[in-house]
Parts: C-alpha cells; sequence; structure tokens
C-alpha cells in the first residue's frame, strides 16, 4: 500500500509510513483543531508529527505530541516499534511536540530522554511531577547518538522557535529532523506547500529570520541532504525541498518572492475606504502586476503577515477612528513590527470624516521597520472618493509601482 506525502511516495505499514528503510513517520494528525497556538485559525487543523528511526541496535523517537492526541501517538509507536524505544528526542519542548513525554515515559520506563541542555531544564519546569533523574542525555551542537550501526547527530537550531531547539541529521539515509522549521499547518497532503508553509513561517519564525538563516548554512554544509522531516505538515523531498529551501531563504532575509507585487492590506468602517483600496488592487493588476487585497476585518491578521513576505510593496488603507488609527490596520503594523517585516515600499490611503489622521499613525509605525519607506503621495478621503482622490490614487499607483525595489 502506499500514499503521497508532499510528493513523496511512502509505503504505509497498519497505520504507520516507512519513509525510507528504517524510518517511520508515527505523528497524528488533528484535522479538527481550530486554532494553532490558541490564535492562527486553520482550515484543515494541523499535524503532529513524530519519526521511530531503527538504528540496528537502538530505536529513537523523535519527538512526542500534542495532549489532543496522546492515546494515538503512542498506539502508532507501540505499532512501528515493537522492539519497544530506547531514546526519545526531544528536538522542541514547546507542549505541541512535549506534552505527552509524561505518557510516553510511563509506557517506556527504561526509555531515555535525549535533548539539549536547555530542554533539559524547560522539561523539568513543565513536569514538575516526574523523576527523570538518570533517564536523561544532554546533547550539544555537533553532538552524535549511536543507534548501533547508524548515528543522529544533533545541530542547534535556537529561536527557530524557541531557544531550546535542536535538528537531527541521519546521514544513513540523508534525512534532517527539522523541528519546527519546514512545518506547515493543514493535514492535507495534497495541498501545495508554499501559501501555509508562508504563513507558518511568517507568524511563528518571522522574527528569527537570521537564526533561520543560520539553520539554512548548516544545513548546506551537511554532505547530502534528500529529505526534510519536519514537526508539522508533510515530508520534504525532491522538488517540494528545493523549492522550500529557496523559499526558506528569501524569507529568512526578508526579501519578497514578488518584488513587483502589492499586497493592499485595508480596514473600513462602512465600505468606502474598501472601495478605493480595492480599487488601487485593480489598477495595478491592470498595469500587469500581481496585487492581492486583503481585508483586515474579516480575514485573521495572519493571513496578511504571511502576504507581507510574499510581496515587495503594500498599500495601507484606513479610516480614521477616535483620533487615532483603525484598530484592525493597528494590528495589522503591530504585527509587521513583531514579525521584523523589513526592505518594503509602503504607500498610503487614509479617511476621515472630520480630521482625517490615520496617515499620520501608519507612518509612524513603518518608520519602525527596517528599510521600509513610504512613497508618496498620501490618499486623504474626507468619507468617500472624489475626482481629486482619484488622480492623488492614480499617482500613489504610478509612484509605488515605479519605486526602487
Ligand atoms: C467610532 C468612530 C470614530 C471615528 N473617529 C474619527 C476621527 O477621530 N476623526 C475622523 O476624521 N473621523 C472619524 N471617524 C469617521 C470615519 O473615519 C469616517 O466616517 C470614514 O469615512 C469611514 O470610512 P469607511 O467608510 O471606510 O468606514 C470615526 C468613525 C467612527 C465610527
Ligand atoms: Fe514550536
Ligand atoms: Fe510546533
Amino acid at each position: 500500500m502506499s500514499a503521497k506525502v508532499g510528493n513523496f511516495a511512502v509505503k504505509v505499514i497498519g497505520m504507520n509510513k516507512e519513509i525510507c528503510h528504517g524510518i517511520y513517520s508515527v505523528g497524528v494528525d488533528d484535522p479538527d483543531l481550530a486554532k494553532f497556538e490558541n490564535q492562527y485559525p486553520l482550515t484543515s487543523g494541523v499535524s503532529y508529527n513524530s519519526y521511530v528511526v531503527c538504528g540496528g541496535d537502538k530505536t529513537a523517537l523523535l519527538d512526542s505530541v500534542d495532549r489532543r492526541c496522546t492515546g494515538q501517538w503512542l498506539e502508532r509507536v507501540a505499532a512501528a516499534a515493537p522492539q519497544g524505544v530506547d531514546y526519545l528526542i526531544v528536538l522542541h519542548m514547546e507542549p505541541d511536540h512535549s506534552a505527552s513525554i509524561a505518557d510516553f515515559m510511563t509506557r517506556y520506563p527504561g526509555a531515555v530522554i535525549v535533548a539539549s541542555a536547555p530542554a533539559l531544564k524547560i522539561l523539568g519546569q513543565f513536569f514538575p511531577e516526574v523523576d527523570f533523574a538518570g533517564k536523561t542525555l544532554a546533547v550539544g551542537d555537533g553532538d552524535s547518538l549511536q543507534l548501533g550501526s547508524e548515528t543522529l547527530t544533533f545541530y542547534g537550531a535556537p529561536m527557530i522557535h524557541w531557544p531550546e531547539v535542536m535538528v537531527a541529521y541521519h546521514p544513513a539515509s540523508g534525512t534532517v529532523f527539522s523541528a519546527d522549521a519546514f512545518g506547515t499547518f493543514g493535514t492535507d497532503s495534497a495541498a501545495d506547500w508554499a501559501p501555509e508553509a508562508r504563513r507558518y513561517y511568517s507568524n511563528i519564525v518571522g522574527k528569527y529570520g537570521s537564526q533561520t538563516q543560520k539553520l539554512l548554512a548548516k544545513i548546506a554544509a551537511l554532505p547530502s541532504v534528500g529529505r526534510i522531516c519536519p514537526l508539522h505538515g508533510p515530508v520534504l523531498s525532491g522538488e517540494v525541498l528545493a523549492r522550500a529551501m529557496k523559499l526558506y531563504d528569501l524569507w529568512s532575509r526578508y526579501e519578497p518572492e514578488e518584488p513587483q507585487g502589492v499586497l493592499v492590506a485595508y480596514a473600513s468602517i462602512y465600505g468606502n475606504t474598501a472601495e478605493v483600496a480595492l480599487n488601487a488592487a485593480r489598477q495595478i493588476e491592470a498595469r500587469g502586476v500581481k496585487a492581492a487585497a486583503i481585508d483586515l476585518c474579516s480575514r485573521d491578521v495572519s493571513f496578511a503577515v504571511g502576504e507581507a513576505f510574499r510581496f515587495g510593496r503594500i498599500i495601507c488603507a484606513s479610516p480614521t477612528y477616535d483620533a487615532g488609527l483603525f484598530p484592525a490596520m493597528h494590528d495589522f503594523l503591530y504585527h509587521l513590527q513583531i514579525k521584523g517585516v523589513r526592505n518594503r515600499r509602503f504607500g498610503l490611503i487614509e479617511n476621515g470624516s472630520w480630521a482625517p489622521n490615520a496617515a499620520r499613525f501608519m507612518s509612524a509605525m513603518i518608520g519602525q521597520l527596517k528599510s521600509c519607506e513610504v512613497v508618496g503621495p498620501t490618499v486623504t478621503l474626507r468619507s468617500t472618493a472624489n475626482a481629486t482622490t482619484a488622480d492623488v490614487l492614480g499617482q500613489l499607483v504610478d509612484n509605488i509601482l515605479n519605486s526602487a525595489e
């Protein structure tokens, strides 16, 4: 029996998939989870991946799963590793991957937990009632674990996306177990990897571009990498892996995938600002340039953050609200700040029925982003569009499309 994970054909053994000789995927899908980290809306849930590596003498298991799926996961582990598990490798201590550790230790009392020193400290914090004495092994950057004829080598990947994170390399199969890096939302393995992986990266790892660059350099220095096994989403190999590596390089350098393209992010109470924002998007597309319009009042901000990582240009359109910025726009720009977005050109559309000043607040927030500039003229609507504002909008569209990348 076989199935597709990404573009990678895998054997299904019972409920477990043999990814390659001796490596089994024993993770669990959580298709009904509504929000990841209780904030990012999901359309088909998320997977908590977990892998069994049979190394001859010893068997390792990489990462546990969210507490929502503990029972199912333990069944899958038992089916894939009837010989038992010698090592539970904890690459990341965030509870979506660590919550089932105590139950695992009850089931496998002879197993040793292998993790970075900071991970072992966090382990004790999450499980104060468990005595891990004599059952842990701390490993650092470059350390290896012998499983018999095969080895796993560990590399630090701090802040992707907690400080204790490591990735593991299995030279025998050219597999990198990448923790949260290269993860994505969703449980539909036939879906295009990039859109949700972009939303996942930008919102979850986005702030840590320089650390991601360091991880990419470590991966590039490995003798051969044919497969990446992340903790969420499909196993990556072949063309999908090559594309993912390119996208990760762009995203972590805060370089847009579409340097010319424009994100039009708008907020609107009564629809007047929205109309002008959509008009701007139509004009841009009429010039043959890609534009994506996102209504910040109806779509979750994480989608807009993802598109801000994709496009080189961003038009922000907002009403004035209580002498300030409309909250949905404030939230969007705040997210760009905390995710470290940089190297973008912005254009501004503001609205106000008596004292419009949203643009001043948008400019101030954009001014806090590295290597970002506001391209004029600002379009100021006084309630709704008119012939004058239509002219100014045309100039803004011209200027933003002609602005240097
Ligand atoms: C609660 C509230 C507060 C507002 N505060 C201001 C304000 O401080 N200054 C201003 O010029 N307009 C203010 N406005 C008016 C809107 O900015 C204005 O009507 C705008 O045209 C709305 O654009 P829209 O049709 O895109 O929602 C406020 C509107 C509301 C509902
Ligand atoms: Fe995480
Ligand atoms: Fe995770």
